[in-house]
Order: structure tokens, then C-alpha cells, then sequence
């Protein structure tokens, strides 16, 4: 059975659903009613969009349920409310005791899961670490990779003195992993945990990158197991994630942009 599936009497023969097919598997004759290229069931990349962009609902492609689909919700932000999300957003470094709720945290993962990905191939998985004593000894072994490099004397000070700067006191710590021998690994991890960043944001919950951690894993014997990643994976990246005990009342200077317009 072809994986491709049009209604020729709902059809418009308006062609959208070839235009969107990112690995061209729908053909059409021009005026004709679309249908399936040859071994379109082997490179079609599951993302949806043949039967999302059909404004007849007259395309059903047999990888993609029917049922699977949601509607697009009427009450997207406007450009301002966009706006003021992206560029208020803060890196927050200062959060209370009490732990996220797992339902916020599941929320999070909910929609970062929607972020594009190469070849949509979805292959970004997460660890959230919530467990206090985890939490302790991702911090303690992070330290003690700082404390190797004299370039970083300062953090490992801040720490001997009892300040959190590897983790901030965040109660929480979003861990994304992909394979290590896959090319986009970095850049699909790095987008869904902006997507997670920026929804963290908008629910009133605080995050930042842990970079130091992420750096510390490629180095440290035994981080990466830490913070659950399996082998054969790499630790893209880490969002802390927790209730923001601090606001900020200010949005802070930035470069201008530096463009070449060509
Ligand atoms: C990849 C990456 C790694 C980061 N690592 C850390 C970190 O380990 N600790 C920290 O406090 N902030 C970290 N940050 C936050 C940056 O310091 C912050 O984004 C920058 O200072 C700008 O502030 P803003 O996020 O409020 O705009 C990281 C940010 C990025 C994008």
C-alpha cells in the first residue's frame, strides 16, 4: 500500500503538500491529483507536514496517525509578546528551596520534544534530575574538575566558600544526550533546550545553561554516568531549572548586531 493516501475528490490539486515535503517523496503532474514517489515509504521522514499543510484534509500518509495530530491553537502570541519573552528572558542564578512540581518539569519536556530537529530525527533524550544527593555529587565532581585549571581558580574559591556556582542551588537539572557518533547531536540538543529554556521562562520558573557540568562530563571519569547518560551518548547540555528567587528589573546591554549584508 502506498504510504500516501489522497482523496481525489477532496483534492484541490493546489500541489502545497508537494511543496512542503522536505525529501521530495510526493510528485505531481501538473493539475493532477498528487501521489507517492517511488520508495517514498523508506525516506519519508515521519515529520507531518504532507497532511498538516492540506487545507481540504484530503492527504492521510499511513507513518503518520490520523489521530496523532493536534490543532494548531488560535491563541499564539503576538510579535510584541514574542518579543518581550526573547529578550526578557534572564539566566537565573538564584532559587528557592522548594523543588519544581514534577507535572511543571513534565511540562517542559512536553513542549522542548516539539523543537526541530535534523531530518526530524528526533534523537534528543533527556535525564531531570531532581535527587538531592545526585544533585551533590554532579556539583562535587564538577568542583573538583575547576580546581584542576588554574584559569578557573575563581569558581573553585567561590565554591570553598560555600557558593553553589556550579548549580546555582537549582533544584532541578535538565540533562540532554544523543549519540556521540551522530552528527547533529550538539545542535538538536542545544535547540530543544532553548525550546525548554524559553517555555521555563514563560511558566515563571527560573533556568540557566550549566555549561560548566556539560564541560566538566567530557573531562571527569564518571560525570556522564552521573548524570544518567548512557554510553554510546554524549551530554549535549544541561538546563537548571527551579522557582526563581530572584526577578530581574532590567534588560541588560548587548552587542549590536554584526552583520554583513550581501
Ligand atoms: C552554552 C552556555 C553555557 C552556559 N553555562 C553557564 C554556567 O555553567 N553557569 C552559569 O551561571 N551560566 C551559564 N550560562 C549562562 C550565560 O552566562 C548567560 O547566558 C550570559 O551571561 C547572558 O545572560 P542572559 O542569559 O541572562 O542573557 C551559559 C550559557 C550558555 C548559552
Amino acid at each position: 500500500m502506498e504510504i500516501i493516501q489522497i482523496d481525489a475528490a477532496a483534492c484541490n490539486h493546489d500541489g502545497l503538500c508537494v511543496q512542503a515535503c522536505p525529501v521530495a517523496i510526493i510528485e505531481q503532474v501538473e493539475g493532477a491529483v498528487p501521489r507517492a514517489a517511488a520508495g517514498a515509504a523508506d525516506r519519508c521522514i515521519r515529520c507531518g507536514h504532507c497532511v498538516a499543510v492540506c487545507p481540504t484534509g484530503a492527504l492521510t500518509n499511513t507513518l503518520t496517525a490520523a489521530a496523532d495530530f493536534l490543532p494548531v491553537p488560535g491563541d499564539v502570541p503576538t510579535g510584541g509578546q514574542t518579543k518581550a519573552l526573547l529578550t526578557a528572558r534572564r539566566s537565573v542564578r538564584g532559587f528557592r528551596k522548594a523543588p519544581v512540581p514534577r507535572e511543571r518539569l513534565e511540562q517542559l519536556l512536553e513542549v522542548a520534544r516539539r523543537a526541530p530537529t535534523a531530518s526530524n530525527s528526533q534523537k534528543v533524550s533527556w535525564v531531570m534530575i531532581q535527587a538531592p544527593d545526585r544533585l551533590d555529587r554532579i556539583r562535587a565532581m564538577t568542583i573538583d574538575w575547576l580546581t584542576l585549571d588554574p584559569a578557573r581558580a575563581a569558581y573553585a574559591r567561590a565554591a570553598e566558600q560555600g557558593r553553589d556556582v556550579v548549580l546555582r542551588g537549582a533544584t532541578a537539572l535538565a540533562v540532554a544526550y544523543g549519540p556521540t557518533d551522530y552528527a547533529w547531536t550538539d545542535v538538536d540538543c542545544a535547540i530543544a533546550l532553548t525550546y525548554l529554556e524559553l517555555y521555563a521562562a514563560s511558566l515563571g520558573l527560573g533556568a540557566c545553561w550549566g555549561g560548566l557540568v556539560t564541560m566538566a562530563s567530557r573531562f571527569t571519569a564518571g560525570l556522564a554516568g552521573e548524570l544518567g547518560v548512557p554510553d554510546g551518548n554524549r551530554v549535549a547540555g544541561a538546563m537548571m531549572l527551579g522557582i526563581p528567587r530572584q526577578k530581574h528589573f532590567l534588560i541588560p546591554p548587548r552587542n549590536e548586531v554584526r552583520v554583513d549584508w550581501l
